[in-house]
Parts: C-alpha cells; structure tokens; sequence
C-alpha cells in the first residue's frame, strides 16, 4: 500500500515538479502513473521511495511513514529508477551480492531469486561481464532483477519498458500482473498509453505537478465521451 496525503516538492525554490498531491495505492492493484515529460512522475516516485524528501506532506508505504521509519518502509519496496546507468563497473553478479548484501537476502534464496529471475530475462550468461558491455534492455533488466531480489511487496517502477525487448517486455507485465494478483502493490510510471490500457487497474494522471485524474480507465472514458483513451489523454495534458 502506497499513500501520499498532500504532497509537495520544490527544486531550487523555484521549480514546484509536485504540487499538492493525494493519492493511493491498494494491494492487489496495478496503477499507472501517466503523464507527459517533466510532470512530477519520477519526483514522485523517488518521494516515495525516500530518495528526495517531500517539503510538505505525508507518504506511508505498507503503513510506514518514510520519514519517521524510513528503513522499515524501504524494506518493503523493490524500485527500479528511471535510468538503470548505475554500477556499471560492477559485473552482473558482483551487482547482485551487493544488493543481496544491503537487503540482508540469504545466501541460498539469493541464488534462487537470482537464478530464476535471470532464466526468465534471458541473462544468466550475461552476468559475469562487467555491466558496462551490457545493452541498455540488459542493464534495465538487471535491475528488475536487482529490484526484486528481496521479494518486496511494493513495487515502484520508473518507466520500466523503455528499452525492454518484446520478450522481456512481455515477462515484465506478466510478472507485474501476478505480483498485484497476489496482493501486491504496483505502481508504476509511464508515457504509453496502451500499455496502461492493457495493465492497469487504475491510472493516475499528473500534469505539471497537479493531479489531474485518479481512478478506472472506464470512468475517465465515461467521463469523456469524445474519442479514444488517447484523444483524452492529450486533451488533458495540453498546455
Ligand atoms: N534535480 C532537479 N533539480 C531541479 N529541477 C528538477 C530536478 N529533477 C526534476 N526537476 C524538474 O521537476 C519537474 C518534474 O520532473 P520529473 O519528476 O523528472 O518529471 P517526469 O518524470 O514526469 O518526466 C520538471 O520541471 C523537471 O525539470
Ligand atoms: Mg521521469
């Protein structure tokens, strides 16, 4: 469960990326955060995460505030961030100990974890080389399978797809489904459409920092009788 109860965000005193915002998200729900460039999406997420702090307003996760019990509520989130061009001098393997390392994951479920994600992106043989030969798909995918190495129950995922072959794309989505399915968090950011449209229990829209729609994509089409899902969503966003 992710909540954020009137959040705030200014950079440099002047930029506000997030302004205001309420929301949350249930176990058992897919939700995509969809907005155009610049909107406030990757803010968000690294406030929820704890990576930048909120100016104002409260976020919990799994009923933990992340400012008053940080590593309690980080426990419980697998986060994959916008740009996987982390650690690169690392080797795949010597990547994943670290992360194994940091979130107290047992040597043999390591293994396991580590194993089975790597069969499922096709990236066993991958691992011992430096990351740095890796593509931008491997690099991203190693990072889904650093994310979830600890099993965590909130998954926030920063534009996950991009750079993903069809095929790592497809598991990604299949994984994301059975995670939610299982009563599971997963939130996750995004600029394509279908890929909402296809995955998504709700949709949370964000427009330069303001919160602009927040519930089923059946109600935003009902809402919006003019066209496509598309059609609205441009609409919405426009200047
Ligand atoms: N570290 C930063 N310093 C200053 N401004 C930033 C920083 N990060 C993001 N911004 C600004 O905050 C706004 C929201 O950015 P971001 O959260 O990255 O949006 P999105 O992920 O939706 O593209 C943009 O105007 C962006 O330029
Ligand atoms: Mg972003």
């Amino acid at each position: 469960m992710i909540k954020l109860e009137n959040v705030t965000k200014t950079y440099n005193k002047t930029v506000r990326a997030v302004d205001d915002i309420s929301f949350e998200v249930k176990g058992g729900e897919i939700v995509g955060f969809i907005g155009p460039n610049g909107s406030g999406k990757t803010t968000t997420m690294k406030m929820i995460t704890g990576i930048i702090k909120a100016d104002v307003g409260k976020i919990t996760v799994n009923g933990f505030n992340v400012r008053k019990e940080p590593l309690k509520a980080k426990e419980s989130i697998g986060y994959i961030a916008d740009s996987p061009d982390m650690f690169l001098r690392l080797k795949g393997t010597e990547f994943l100990d670290l992360i194994g390392d940091i979130y107290h994951v047992p040597t043999d479920k390591r293994q396991q974890r580590i194993t089975s994600l790597a069969e499922r992106f096709e990236l066993s043989e991958a691992l011992s080389s430096p990351m740095m030969s890796y593509s931008h798909g491997m690099r991203q995918k190693i990072m889904v399978v650093a994310a979830l190495m600890h099993d965590p129950s909130v998954w926030i995922l920063d534009e996950p797809m991009v750079g993903l072959d069809p095929k790592s794309a497809f598991e990604l989505k299949q994984m994301m489904r059975e995670h939610a399915k299982a009563g599971n968090t997963v939130f996750f950011s995004t600029h394509v459409l279908e890929v909402a449209e296809k995955l998504c229990d709700k949709v949370i829209i964000i427009k330069k920092g303001h919160l602009l729609f927040d519930g089923k994509l059946e109600e935003l089409e009902a809402q919006n009788q003019t066209g496509s899902l598309e059609e609205i969503f441009l609409e919405l966003t426009e200047k």
